[in-house]
């Protein structure tokens, strides 16, 4: 087993490049889900509303997460990061920029475009483009906060807004992004009087993030709901909020166990943020149920077909389809699997095809047809929960498999390989040559992420 590279000082490790896994293991025992990507990565964005010093605790060692220290430093914010406990100190100037390169990376870099606009009253946020999952636009952003009086201009790549004042408005959103409610959600807390947004997401980590900044000192209620209303206030003072656990990684975990056909308990999991896809593995003929300590899993027997369509939450979340895809390519029967969220996000497919696997695209439909098994082959992630999905694949194929362009993965799941090898798996991670650095000098840990 090749040892994970130490990190010292400044160092923040390699990117992962393959993991190489032998199949065939029946997982089973308890691991502890790590905190949410998708609630740290905006709570790290809204602490740029209150000068002073914000702590997060429970904050998972991914690279997503030191994407955004990277875009909250460029920013103006001092930002700390020991074990799991991160300190963000955005007192003083701030610059309004988030950059091409940063953006790029990882779009929820754009998170910082809300609470920018409301502090400093002025933004320049880099157009994101397209990514490996789709086209992902940020129009419904800038129609919303445009209404709250915000203009809005391209220059070279970027989008730039200028809002002297901003006023509560009553918006609708033409569809319940994320995203667009987040970004409207945290200017609405500083802006002059009442927002109310309808049609709004109602994702676990919207309720977080409202939660978060009513202990700031924001008044928001609904979150939850599709109607948020936010009561403007003059300012914003920091606070201390824990990371709740991450849905999609216990989701996750949750499938690696069930295709080997295995038994497990994920600690700290919410079972009601994913009652859905916990109803469809249950339909599939798994156990699935909430118990003391998060959630209990097992599965004894071949799964049955399912089908399945990805909606807004409540619904199917699309950050599991593929890994939920990887679970049924084994399943009695055939599955039809409708992606209605992004518009390419199969290209975990065309990999699974090469393990053997009999799924066909038809548009934005995948037809899932049994197979007797998998075969282990080197696949190749294109995205962060298309690798999942291909790891879980590998975990019950016949056989060694080799899953390459780790980095993929290392952006939002902490520790995979080290929580696999708890529950039994044989896994062994490989890591490139090029070393990432980061200026943060109080990192003491001698862990090996992002
Ligand atoms: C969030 O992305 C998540 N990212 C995604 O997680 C997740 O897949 C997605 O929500 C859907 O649940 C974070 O939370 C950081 P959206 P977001 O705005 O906010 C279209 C992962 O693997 N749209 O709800 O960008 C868009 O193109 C990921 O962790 C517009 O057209 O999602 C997409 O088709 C990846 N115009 C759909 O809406 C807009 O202005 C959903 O986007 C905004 C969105």
């Amino acid at each position: 087993m090749a040892a994970a590279p130490e990190v010292t000082g400044s160092r923040i490790g390699h990117p992962m490049s393959t993991l190489r896994i032998e199949g065939g293991h029946r997982l089973s025992g308890s691991v502890a889900v790590s905190g949410a990507k998708n609630s740290a990565l905006k709570l790290m964005a809204a602490s740029l509303l209150a000068g002073g010093r914000t702590v997060l605790t429970n904050v998972p060692r991914i690279a997503d997460v030191f994407t955004m220290i990277e875009v909250l430093r460029h920013v103006g914010a001092t930002v700390a990061f020991e074990a799991d406990v991160m300190t963000i100190d955005a007192s003083g100037e701030l610059r309004s920029e988030a950059p091409y390169e940063l953006v790029s990376r990882m779009r929820a870099s754009g998170n910082v475009l809300g609470p920018l606009l409301a502090r400093q009253g002025h933004c320049r946020v880099a157009m994101p483009g397209g990514c490996n999952i789709g086209s992902r636009g940020i129009d419904l952003h800038e129609q919303a906060l445009g209404r709250m009086g915000a203009s809005f201009h391209f220059d070279r790549g970027y989008l730039e807004g200028v809002a002297p004042v901003l006023a509560g408005k009553r918006i609708v959103l033409e569809y319940p992004s994320r995203g667009a409610t987040e970004n409207v959600l945290t200017a609405a807390t500083l802006a002059r009087g009442r927002t109310v947004i309808d049609n709004a997401a109602r994702e676990p980590d919207i309720v977080d993030l409202a939660e978060f900044l009513n202990q700031m000192g924001a008044r928001v209620t609904g979150a939850g709901t599709s109607t948020i209303a936010i009561e403007g206030v003059e300012s914003l003072t920091p606070a201390t909020y824990r990371v709740p656990s991450d849905p999609i990684e216990a989701g996750s975990l949750a499938l690696a166990v069930l295709a080997t056909r295995g038994e497990a308990e994920l600690i700290g999991a919410r079972a009601q943020d994913l009652d859905v896809f916990g109803g469809k593995l249950a339909d599939t003929g798994a156990r699935w149920g909430a118990t003391e300590r998060g959630i209990g899993v097992s599965m004894r027997r071949r799964p049955v077909a399912v089908d399945f369509a990805t909606l807004p939450y409540p619904g199917f979340p699309t950050d599991l389809q593929a890994p939920m895809i990887a679970y049924l390519c084994t399943a009695e029967g055939t599955s039809i699997v409708t992606e209605n969220v992004f518009e390419s996000r199969f290209a975990h497919v065309a990999e699974l095809v090469r393990m053997g696997a009999d799924v066909r695209l038809e548009g934005q439909q995948a037809v899932v047809r049994r197979v007797p098994r998998l075969e282990g082959a080197p696949v190749r992630a294109h995205d962060l929960r298309g690798g999942v999905g291909l790891i879980i694949a590998a975990l019950s194929a016949d056989g060694p498999s080799e899953v390459r362009e780790m980095h993929h993965v290392e952006r939002g799941y902490e520790d995979l390989p080290a929580k696999l090898r708890s529950l039994g798996a044989e896994v062994e991670a490989t890591w490139g040559d090029d070393e990432v650095w980061m200026d943060l000098p109080q990192v003491s840990t001698t862990r090996d992420t992002p």
